[in-house]
């Protein structure tokens, strides 16, 4: 018998504030219409002063383990996405996984920025294709708003924070079909945050603890390679651009989407955007998108999903799916 890792929930979840472009043009140097005509955002969710990544994590957790309809205590293992843990250790799969009351099986952070969640759902689908896991939670979770300087207009206006989740479960039935994951880190300068652990004096010192970025070469480099592991997936699947039924695509900018929308030969009505509401949030957005579009019943059971990324690092990836 073959297994494979099938979603039987999602969640996600956003904090209550929110923070649109004209807000933002009081503090720095825009506008609406600049920030909407060149990324399609028109808000994002900030975090609460006493509100952290955990939190975020587990309002979506609960409601990806509400959705799957089970309990809480039969997950086996967390893999959670995060570029914003809240504490160096433990890792933040740890503090949610002390919430969620579903001790013993394993439960750690990925860290691949923009990226994380199709690495979580890669390396979780793992664990459960190989029976190692039964029931999986997969989690993407940033409070990016904390690594932001609020004072650079070439980044604050594009981010924003929030949470979202999959349960996973071994299943005689596809599933997850494939997932493509790829890092070039010789571009790690072009978008960054310099400061960490270990060289954290030098960096904050300098006064570069945010997260710094060459807009223009990431969006070439991010159309390039999203392109390119999008038609990866199919390859590796058999599959036409045609058979595929919803773009879920990383929620960093509605023209990069549009570029990989366009490379598929797919209408936007296939695809799944949330950027407007709520920017980019790095590894939330994808699971934040397929529960949108899940819980609109827009998704429904049977059909293909393609999801693909772009972050620091760089990293990309993609997954297609079977819902
Ligand atoms: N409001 C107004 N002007 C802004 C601005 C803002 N929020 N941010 C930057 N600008 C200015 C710049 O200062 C620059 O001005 P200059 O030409 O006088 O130096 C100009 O706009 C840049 O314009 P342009 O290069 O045409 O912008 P763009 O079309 O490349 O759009 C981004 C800029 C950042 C929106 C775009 O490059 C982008 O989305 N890059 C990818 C970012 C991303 O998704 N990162 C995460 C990947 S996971």
């Amino acid at each position: 018998m073959t297994l494979h890792a099938r979603i039987i929930g999602t969640g996600s979840y956003l904090p209550e504030k929110i923070v649109t472009n004209d807000d933002l043009a009081k503090i720095v140097d825009t506008t609406d219409s600049w920030i909407q005509e060149r990324t399609g955002i028109k808000q994002r969710h900030i975090v609460a002063d006493d509100e952290f990544t955990v939190d975020l994590a587990e309002h979506a957790s609960r409601r990806a383990i509400e959705a799957a309809g089970i309990d809480a205590s039969e997950i086996d293992l967390i893999v959670l996405a995060t570029t914003t843990a809240d504490q160096v250790f433990p890792s933040t799969a740890c503090l949610l996984q002390s919430r969620l009351g579903c001790q013993g099986g394993p439960a750690f952070d990925i860290q691949a920025v923009c990226t994380g969640f199709v690495y979580a759902l890669s390396v979780a689908e793992k664990f459960v294709a190989t029976g190692t896991s039964k029931k999986a939670l997969v989690v993407g979770a940033e409070t990016f708003s904390r690594i932001l300087d609020w004072t650079d207009r070439n980044t604050c206006v594009l981010f924003g924070d929030g949470a979202g989740a999959v349960v996973l479960e071994a299943s005689e039935e596809p599933g997850i079909l494939s997932t493509h994951l790829h890092a070039n880190g010789d571009y790690s300068k072009l978008l960054h945050v310099p400061s960490g652990v270990s060289n954290n004096l030098a960096a904050v010192q300098e006064g570069r603890a945010y997260v710094e970025m060459e807009g223009s070469d990431v969006f070439k480099m991010a159309v390039k390679k999203m392109g390119e592991v999008v038609i990866e997936a199919l390859d590796a699947n058999n599959l036409a651009k045609s058979d595929v039924d919803w773009l879920v695509p990383h929620q960093a900018n509605q023209r990069i989407i549009a570029a990989t929308a366009k490379k598929l030969g797919m209408t936007m009505d296939k695809v799944v955007l949330t950027v407007a509401e709520h920017g980019n949030t790095s590894a939330a957005s994808i699971p934040l998108a397929l529960d949108a579009a899940v819980r609109q019943n827009r998704i429904k059971a049977g059909e293909t999903i393609l999801i693909e990324a772009f972050g620091g690092g760089f990293t990309w990836g993609s997954a297609l799916i079977r819902y």
